[in-house]
Formats: C-alpha cells, structure tokens, sequence
C-alpha cells in the first residue's frame, strides 16, 4: 500500500482492474448513471472544440463526453482499463487515446474542457498542485475545467487526499487563474465548474 505521502502508482491501478475489470461498476451503477448525468448537465457549452479527460478508466464516462466535443483525448495510467475504453469507443473516431501519469506527463496541446472526475485524490499535495498548474496552463482562456469527487470518508479510505481536498485547493487557486462558476454539493460527491481566466485582459 502506498503512503499517503505519495500519488498512488500506475501498479495499484493495474491490480485493481487484474482482479475487476469494472472495479467501481461504472457499467452498471445506478449512482454513477445519475453522477454522470449531472457531471454532463454541469457543462455550460453543448459543444468543445478540443477537450481532455484525464483518468478515463474503462471508458464509460469517456463515450458519454464525446457526444458533446468535436475531439476528445482520454488520458489514463492502466492499460489494462485503457484498452477497454478503446473497445467501447471504436465507433468513435473524434476519441483518442493516451496511456500517461499525470503530473509527470502532460499532453502537449491546448483544451477547452479539461475533466477530472474520480481522480484528484489519488495524488499528493504536491502532485495535485502540479496537476493543477498543468491543468491551467494548457485550458484556453475562457475554457472549461469540471471537477467531480467523492466526497464520503469510508475505513478503507487509504487516498493521499479527499475530494473536498482536491476540490478545496481549486478553489484557492488566485482569483486572477480561474473563476469559480458553479459548486454542487450532493450526498456522497461534489462537482465543481471554472472557467479559466484570460489574463491578457
Ligand atoms: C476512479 S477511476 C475514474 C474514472 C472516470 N474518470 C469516471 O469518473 O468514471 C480513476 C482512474 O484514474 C486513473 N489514474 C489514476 N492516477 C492517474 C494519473 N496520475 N494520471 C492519469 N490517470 C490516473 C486510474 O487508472 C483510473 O482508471
């Protein structure tokens, strides 16, 4: 088990989906259904030129997002869980995918969307607040970043971080970064909306 000094490492996802192929029943859970519906309902735009999603897992939310964006990048650490996700999208040629460990890795372009669902508290302090910087840097002025957390603490809750952490850092980011444009709190997760800020004005 790691530390909850550090990120959780791409090994203990790769044995989590070894022994579960679905380890959170994205495929079948009536929460995540409702979670993901309201995780689509929070996007102010119908359409993104240009979004990423970092931690698509096995793809459920990923072939959910692409009805709304003319391209999407799904980014994941577990190849095992990744591969699925391109199962399930193959029909789906604006979806790419990139096996990649975010904050070490980042992608080498510019989004309008930026979703981190089901992520943030896997990181350190010091990773999330890498993220976070990665994050701002490669979202548009005036491009979207959607945050959604579990936010329950449970026994075998080993996270570096909790989802109130991830989503309290956000939003302590200076002002001048990001604006907070909506925050919902429901029984056992939180979502949260920015938009990022030009800073040129
Ligand atoms: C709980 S799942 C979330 C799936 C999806 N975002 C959703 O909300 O349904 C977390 C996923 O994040 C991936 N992940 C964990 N740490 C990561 C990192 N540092 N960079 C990229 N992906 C990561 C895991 O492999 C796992 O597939």
């Amino acid at each position: 088990m790691n530390s909850p000094q550090q990120s959780l490492t791409p090994d203990y996802f790769d044995s989590l989906y070894n022994a579960d192929a679905d380890p959170w029943k994205f495929e079948t859970s009536d929460y995540e259904a409702k979670k993901y519906a309201a995780t689509l309902a929070a996007l102010p735009n119908a359409r993104y030129r240009s979004a990423l999603e970092i931690g698509g897992s096995i793809g459920v939310l990923t072939s959910m997002l692409a009805e709304r964006c003319e391209s999407l990048l799904s980014i994941d650490v577990s190849e095992m869980a990744q591969q699925k996700a391109i199962d399930r999208c193959q029909a789906l040629s604006h979806v790419r995918f990139q096996l990649m460990c975010v904050p070490e890795s980042y992608p080498d372009e510019q989004f309008d969307l930026t979703v981190l669902s089901e992520v943030g508290y896997y990181w350190c302090r010091e990773d999330l607040q890498k993220a976070q910087q990665l994050m701002l840097q490669h979202l548009e002025p005036g491009g979207h970043l959607l945050l959604v957390h579990w936010t329950p603490y449970e026994d075998y809750y080993h996270n570096p971080l909790s989802g109130d952490d991830v989503h309290d850092s956000f939003l302590s980011l200076p002002s001048p970064q990001i604006k907070h444009l909506r925050g919902d709190r429901a029984e056992k997760y939180r979502l949260d909306l920015f938009e990022r800020v030009d800073e040129t004005l």
